[in-house]
């Protein structure tokens, strides 16, 4: 099966070609187009000028996706089905992609494959090696923190989530008391490697609790009080507290994903969303793994393929997708795990 995917859930526009090759599936092209660094000054996304964007680059961006692979009738004729993020996400964001696809599939008679966007998170880790179910995965994105567990394809419980602020989204406040760029994350990750991550005593919230839930909103109080009682904050205090946030966040977020995958008896664990391209957070889990001595083997995207994009969407389609007319496909932006 081939699909053209298209995720336009968040701030970035992107279209792939994916197909499955035996029982691998094989990307074909994957063209990522982002509005990032027009939100330097409001210090996060606006939905209507990401919006806006999209409109402009969702025709340049699929195209660019089919020449990559070869004439555009060709390739549109090869072509099994389109797939489309239809949630959750922003509506405005959201409408672009799946209205985008519903046009697509009616002029060329092809199904529509919707496809959930954290089930697409997950999805990454199978571009490659197929990991093996039951299969506890992590959603750590801007928008979402999710532990589920995956028994097959199609076949997925929730375990447990945030309570107030995504992983991500606290990455990214913290970030903005640092007085670091948007999105946090990824100049929390570069100032922590200088850092001394023992230097600040940081709460591990939620650590103790018997659920597998999380909760970051008092970890960005207290990184809020040490700031504060720091007065003006130099770049090693910048360093340190970059290096014990990070810390204090997977800590929590590898011990109670491991418990989970223990408890479910999972043979693979499985990253997914922004936060998993952090490499700390990836050495840490492996660390942890091999200290315990589990038989449990780590998935995680490459670092193209943890942050926002299509590719993605055609693994779940190809996979764990199911076919429906455009007239059946509607953008929802509360979608969640079903
Ligand atoms: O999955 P994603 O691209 O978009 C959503 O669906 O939300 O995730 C974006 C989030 C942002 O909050 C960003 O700060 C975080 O992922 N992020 C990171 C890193 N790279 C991106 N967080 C920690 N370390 C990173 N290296
Ligand atoms: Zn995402």
């Amino acid at each position: 099966m081939r699909v053209l995917a298209i995720e336009t859930s968040c701030d970035e526009t992107s279209a792939s070609i994916g197909e499955n090759y035996k029982d691998k599936i094989r990307i074909l092209s994957n063209v990522i187009s982002s509005s990032i660094s027009l939100y330097s000054k409001t210090g996060g996304i606006v939905p209507e000028i990401a919006a806006r964007e999209q409109i402009k680059y969702i025709i340049p961006v699929i195209e660019k996706a089919i020449l990559k692979v070869g004439k555009t009738e060709d390739v549109l004729s090869s072509l099994d089905a389109i797939a489309v993020t239809h949630g959750p996400g922003l509506i405005g964001s959201l409408l672009v992609g799946v209205e985008t696809a519903k046009s697509l599939s009616f002029v060329f008679d092809k199904p529509l494959i919707p496809v959930n966007h954290l089930i697409g998170h997950i999805y990454a880790n199978f571009i490659g090696e197929i990991p093996n179910f039951p299969a506890v995965a992590l959603v750590v994105s801007g928008g979402h923190t999710d532990l589920v567990l995956m028994k097959n394809h199609g076949k997925i419980q929730w375990l447990g989530g945030t309570r107030d602020d995504a992983c991500g989204e606290a990455f990214d406040k913290i970030g903005r008391l640092l007085n670091l760029p948007y999105p946090g994350g990824p100049y929390i990750e570069k100032n922590a490697k200088e850092g001394n991550h023992r230097r600040f005593n940081l709460p591990r919230p939620m650590l103790s609790s018997k659920d597998f839930d999380f909760s970051f909103s008092g970890l960005k109080t207290a990184v809020q009080r040490e700031v504060s009682k720091l007065g003006k904050i130099n770049e090693q205090d910048i360093k340190d507290l970059s290096a014990s946030v990070q810390d204090a966040i997977f800590e929590v977020l590898i011990y109670k994903t491991i418990s989970a995958a223990e408890k479910y008896k999972a043979k693979s664990i499985l990253l997914g969303g922004g936060v998993a391209s952090n490499d700390t957070l990836k050495n840490n889990f492996e660390l942890e793994i091999r200290n315990l001595k589990l038989k449990i083997k780590l998935f995680v995207p490459t670092k193209s393929l943890c942050t926002d994009n299509a590719a993605m969407i055609a693994s779940a389609a190809i996979l764990a997708g199911s076919k429906y007319s455009w007239k059946n496909v509607e953008a929802n932006p509360e979608l969640y795990f079903e």
